[in-house]
């Protein structure tokens, strides 16, 4: 066994302070702090301790909300990702009381967002998926034309975004009365191996800080933003944050309430018609891009089961634009609001730059009467400067 010391071994440690420590430890000190004074790391002064029981007078010193307290809690939870911990292990870990351990997990879930899950009593587990969650259900007058926007794969801190195009979006957008815009993933850039170069911020705060401070904001519109496995879905997988979550919450405490996050890869909006619904399914999916445009908005509406389909899909991630008609459902690949980058160049990936307005006329039992897509493409950025001095 291996003891992780800071003065002296275990072996050189006299029973004289061995008794010392056990002591100071049945008065409820906490280890950190006897480890401290007898300069023995906390870890051994545990194994010294072990089978003492500790009052519970010690938990008047204990904050579970304290930043250093969650720091250590979340380290040991996520090296305990893949067996899963309980409330006990937790609690030897932090030196805490059950009831305490079980505040921290607490505090963790619902003020920092990680996704923990109570398997069962007192057994948790670090989950980097989230479960689909039930339809949203958006309230619209029956019969009236419904018109919305669709903007996808910002790609927010990465040094080929389009904030030029996505302002231009949310512009006309707004010229069109449009209340509702849905995004389809990749909101920022997130990080990986592979675009340390060509990003602006690291780390999840300041990417989701800076979309709280860039993302355009038009009175009267709301954005409503799935996240995917990959870009933003990198930092869930990696540390079990509710990425979407904290984007929002970071615009919300930035005082934006038009950042509402909808779902993690795929979330269905419904409209209300006499009698039936109107789904549209928004979705993010993984896998790279086909040779033929319309291949994967084919192969995905082929995938869905006959009750589960819907009348509109919406398809993030690929950056191009395409519409499609297989299976009687209309399929729109929502382009990107990217350049293309250094990777989609390797990768012979085109960047199909550009946002939506589409409109959906529904009969009463929810079917799609009518429907337009309009598209707004956008070419690079010199092209639109160049434009632009020929009307200056
Ligand atoms: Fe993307």
């Amino acid at each position: 066994m291996i003891y992780f010391l800071k003065g002296y071994s275990m072996g050189r440690i006299s029973e004289t302070v061995k008794d010392k420590i056990r002591e100071e430890r049945t008065k409820g000190i906490s280890l950190r702090k006897i480890g401290d004074k007898f300069n023995v790391h906390h870890s051994t002064v545990l194994t010294i301790c072990k089978g003492i029981k500790v009052p519970t007078t010690s938990l008047k010193e204990f904050n579970p909300s304290a930043p250093m307290v969650r720091s250590d809690a979340l380290k040991f939870i996520q090296k305990k990702k893949k067996k899963g911990f309980t409330t006990d292990q937790l609690a030897e870990k932090l030196d805490a009381t059950l009831e305490n351990a079980r505040k921290v997990i607490q505090y963790l879930s619902h003020h920092d967002g990680y996704n923990i899950l109570n398997q069962r009593q007192d057994h948790w587990s670090l989950v980097t998926e989230l479960p689909l969650e039930k339809p949203l259900e958006l309230s619209r007058l029956t019969g009236k034309e419904y018109a919305f926007g669709i903007v996808s794969d910002t790609h927010l801190n990465n040094k080929s975004e389009r904030l030029d195009v996505l302002e231009a979006a949310y512009d006309e957008f707004a010229r069109q009365g449009i209340t509702d815009v849905f995004h389809a993933g990749n909101i920022i850039d997130g990080e990986f191996r592979f675009n340390k170069y060509e990003i602006k911020n690291w780390g999840i705060h300041n990417q989701a800080q800076y979309v709280a401070d860039v993302y355009p904001q038009r009175s009267g519109i709301t954005t409503h933003f799935i996240t995917g496995t990959c870009h933003e879905g990198w930092y869930q997988d990696s540390s079990g944050l509710k990425v979407g979550w904290y984007i929002q919450k970071v615009c919300e405490d930035a005082g934006r309430t038009d950042m509402i996050h909808i779902g993690h890869i795929e979330r269905d909006i419904v409209l209300k018609q006499k009698i039936g619904d109107t789904k549209i399914r928004i979705m993010h999916p993984g896998g790279g891009c086909a040779y033929a445009q319309s291949y994967p908005g084919q192969k995905m509406v082929e995938s869905f089961q006959g009750g589960e389909k819907p009348h509109m899909l919406i398809l993030g991630h690929y950056h191009k634009f395409n519409v499609n008609y297989a299976r009687e459902i209309t399929t729109i690949m929502a382009g990107c609001l990217q350049d293309q980058t250094g990777f989609m160049r390797k990768n012979k990936l085109a960047a199909h730059v550009g946002f939506i307005i589409a409109r959906i006329g529904a009969r009463i039992d929810g079917t799609i009467g009518r429907s337009s897509v309009s598209w707004y493409p956008f070419y690079d950025r010199k092209y639109h400067q160049k434009l632009n001095s020929y009307l200056i």
